[in-house]
């Protein structure tokens, strides 16, 4: 099913990028700047390191951020894997033949270059965000 996409990030839920950005700089990672994003609001910021997975941390401003919730049942965690496709149009149709529901249309991300996003969800996998091309 995932022959199309590729593997982009992988997101955690935080209550400060700086305390969880600290360790992550420890362990050899990078961090970019830090954008806030008034669509999802929140604030996000990457984590790169050579042969490793890019990482996204996603801090939540207040009760009303999407992983407020997340944090409150489970502290600081990863809850969402992103992959890059083509046409995101196109997988979102894909995956919903395979039960995964979509949470919101679109919308553009400005910590990714302003690029289009989505989040589904399917009871068996959690939370999958794709990110077009
Ligand atoms: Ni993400």
């Amino acid at each position: 099913m995932l022959s199309n996409f590729s593997f982009h990030h992988v997101g955690y839920a935080t209550k400060s990028i700086e305390k969880t950005s600290k360790v992550f700089q420890e362990l050899g990672y990078t961090i970019s700047d830090t954008s806030f994003d008034t669509l999802q609001h929140v604030k996000i910021a990457l984590l790169k390191k050579k042969d490793s997975p890019q990482i996204e941390l996603v801090e939540m401003i207040d009760e009303t951020s999407p992983v407020s919730k997340i944090l409150e049942k489970n502290g600081v965690t990863t809850y969402h894997v992103c992959y890059e496709v083509q046409d995101i149009e196109l997988a979102i149709a894909e995956l919903r033949k395979q039960k995964f529901v979509l949470l919101f249309n679109p919308v553009v991300a400005v910590a990714l270059d302003n690029r289009l996003i989505c989040y589904l969800f399917h009871k068996d996998v959690g939370l999958i965000e794709l990110l077009q091309k």
